[in-house]
């Protein structure tokens, strides 16, 4: 895997963390990370990173993927940097989870979750398309994350397949969250098939149930562990995988 330049969203703690140490770790760093936060307040890991990494330029830019203008600001500076190279790999990987379940779920919930992990994905995509395309006219054939590709950090509570009767309530409890996903992996699965020509691989991927502050300490899985099988899985990934949705070691999970 040879990337030139990543975009990592919720960079700042978790997954997103942990995706920022690995790329700049790798035997081939790529030349620009661009790591968005937030809260100026929570930067302190990513800083470290930036200042003990010599091969890859590290940029902090601040984004809400809810906020329009600050996505759009984002894309400039990214812009600015990669200029006609465009920009190699976006990994969507900002998101929310609330304990909520029926009934007591509420539409301001619901609608969090939408507007944060359905529509901010979607919107990052969007606005970064003319990047990703500027990076995929570089090769002519095939697709991989070398050549230009999206990420999306899902989430296997968004398969319906997987939703089964005997599925413990407590796992229920996460209807707006389960909904977000859901709508994650259809959307992004559209975008996938409509530019299917245009050699920029899209795949949602989920990361498994992973210790962060979202996972909890109770999770199966160190950060690294998780982020260390999906760096593995992206490596490998090619037209085959096209829109699909993926567990962290690249096997298929049912929509
Ligand atoms: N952990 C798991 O077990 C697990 C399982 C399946 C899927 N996932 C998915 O993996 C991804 C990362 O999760 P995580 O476990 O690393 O969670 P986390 O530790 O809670 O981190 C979430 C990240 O998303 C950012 N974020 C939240 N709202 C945002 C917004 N409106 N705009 C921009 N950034 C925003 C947060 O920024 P702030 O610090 O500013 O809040 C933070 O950087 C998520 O998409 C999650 O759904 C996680």
């Amino acid at each position: 895997m040879e990337l030139e330049s990543v975009m990592v969203t919720g960079a700042n703690r978790g997954i997103g963390l942990e995706f920022v140490r690995q790329l700049v770790n790798l035997p081939k760093p790529p030349r620009f990370v661009f790591a968005t936060y937030r809260d100026r307040n929570t930067v302190e890991a990513l800083k470290d990173i930036r200042e003990s990494t010599k091969e890859t330029q590290v940029l902090l830019i601040k984004m809400d993927v809810r906020k329009p203008e600050m996505i759009e600001s984002a894309r400039k500076i990214v812009e600015d940097m990669v200029g006609d190279r465009g920009l190699n790999l976006l990994i969507n990987n900002s998101g929310v989870l609330i304990w909520q379940g029926f009934p007591e779920v509420t539409a301001e919930d619901m609608l969090f979750h939408f507007t944060t992990n359905t529509v901010g994905p979607v919107m990052v995509f969007k606005e970064m398309l003319p990047l990703l395309q500027k990076s995929a006219a570089r090769q002519t054939s095939g697709m991989s994350v070398s050549r230009a590709a999206v990420l999306n950090i899902s989430s296997e509570g968004g398969s319906l397949g997987k939703l089964v009767e005997d599925t413990p309530k407590r796992l229920l409890s996460i209807i707006s969250y389960r909904t977000s996903k859901t709508a994650l992996n259809m959307a992004m699965r559209v975008a996938a098939l409509t530019i299917k020509d245009q050699g920029i691989l899209v795949v949602n991927i989920c990361p498994g149930w992973v210790k962060t502050d979202m996972g909890t300490d109770e999770g199966a899985l160190e950060v690294s562990e998780s982020v260390g099988a999906m760096m593995n899985t992206l490596s490998q990934v090619n037209e085959s995988h096209h829109g699909a949705f993926l567990n962290r070691n690249g096997e298929t999970i049912p929509f």
